[in-house]
C-alpha cells in the first residue's frame, strides 16, 4: 500500500496507511518526539492534539491509538508532572479547597472538558468538588488516564485531574477495610524508596529483583 506523509510539530515523515502515530514514529526512528507508556489507551502518556488537512475539526487524541491519516499534522502536549498531594480520611469540600486553593479559581471557561480525550465532564466536575459531591466525582474520573490536559488547557490553573484523583485516593482512603497498620504502611514506605533510588540502572535492577522475589 501506498506510503502517506503526516506532520510531527513541523516535520514531515512517511507513514503506513492503518500504523497508529506513535507506531509512524517508532518506524522513522523518532520515538522520543512523543511520550508513551503502556502503548495501549490507558496511561495517557502519548496524548498528542491533531489537525486535519481537509479541515475537519482537530482536537486530542492518544498518540498509540490514532491511526494515521493523509496530511495529518501532530503536536505534541508535554505535560509537567506535578507533586502528589497526600489524600486524607473523609474528605470534605473545605478540606479541598485549604489543599486546592485553586478549585475556587475555576472560570467555566469548558476548555478542560473540551480538551479531555476521554469525554469526562471535567467542567461540572470541578463544580461538584466546590459543592464536596465527591462520591459523584469519584465517578467522573473513573476513566481518567491522566494525561494532564484539563491542567495543561486551564488557564486559571485549576488542577482538575490533581484534585479528581485526590479524592478518589481519599474516598478509597477513608474505606475502614483499607486502612492499614503503621507497620505495614512503614514497610511499604520502606520498599518504595529501595525502588526510587535516583540511579536510573540501579532503579531498573532493583524493580526487576524485586519483580522476582517478591521483596527487596
Ligand atoms: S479549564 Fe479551568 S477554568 Fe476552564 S472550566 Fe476547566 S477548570 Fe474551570
Ligand atoms: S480528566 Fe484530565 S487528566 Fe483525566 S483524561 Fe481527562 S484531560 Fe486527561
Ligand atoms: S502510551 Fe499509554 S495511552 Fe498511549
Amino acid at each position: 500500500m501506498k506510503n502517506i506523509e503526516i506532520k510531527i510539530a513541523g516535520k514531515p515523515i512517511s507513514a503506513q496507511p492503518g500504523e497508529t502515530i506513535v507506531h509512524a514514529l517508532w518506524a522513522v526512528g523518532m520515538a522520543e518526539s512523543v511520550q508513551t507508556g503502556c502503548a495501549g489507551g490507558v496511561c495517557g502518556a502519548c496524548t498528542v492534539t491533531v489537525r486535519y488537512a481537509d479541515g475537519k475539526p482537530g482536537g486530542t487524541e492518544l498518540a498509540c491509538m490514532k491511526p494515521v491519516e493523509e496530511g495529518m499534522e501532530v503536536f505534541p502536549c508535554p505535560v509537567e508532572p506535578d507533586k502528589a498531594v497526600e489524600p486524607v480520611i473523609n474528605p470534605d469540600a473545605l478540606t479541598l479547597q485549604s489543599v486546592f486553593p485553586t478549585v475556587n479559581r475555576c472560570t467555566k471557561c469548558g476548555s478542560c472538558t473540551t480538551a479531555c480525550p476521554m469525554s469526562i465532564p471535567v467542567m461540572d466536575s470541578v463544580m461538584r468538588m466546590q459543592q464536596g459531591d465527591f462520591d459523584a466525582v469519584a465517578e467522573d474520573f473513573t476513566t481518567c488516564i491522566h494525561c494532564g490536559l484539563c491542567r495543561f488547557v486551564c488557564e486559571d490553573k485549576v488542577k482538575p485531574h490533581n484534585m479528581g484523583l485526590w479524592v478518589r485516593r481519599s474516598l478509597g482512603k477513608s474505606q475502614p477495610e483499607l486502612q492499614m497498620a503503621d507497620e505495614d504502611l512503614n514497610l511499604i514506605e520502606k520498599e518504595w524508596q529501595h525502588l526510587m533510588t535516583d540511579d536510573k540502572q540501579e532503579r531498573i535492577q532493583r524493580a526487576k529483583t524485586f519483580r522476582e522475589k517478591g521483596s527487596q
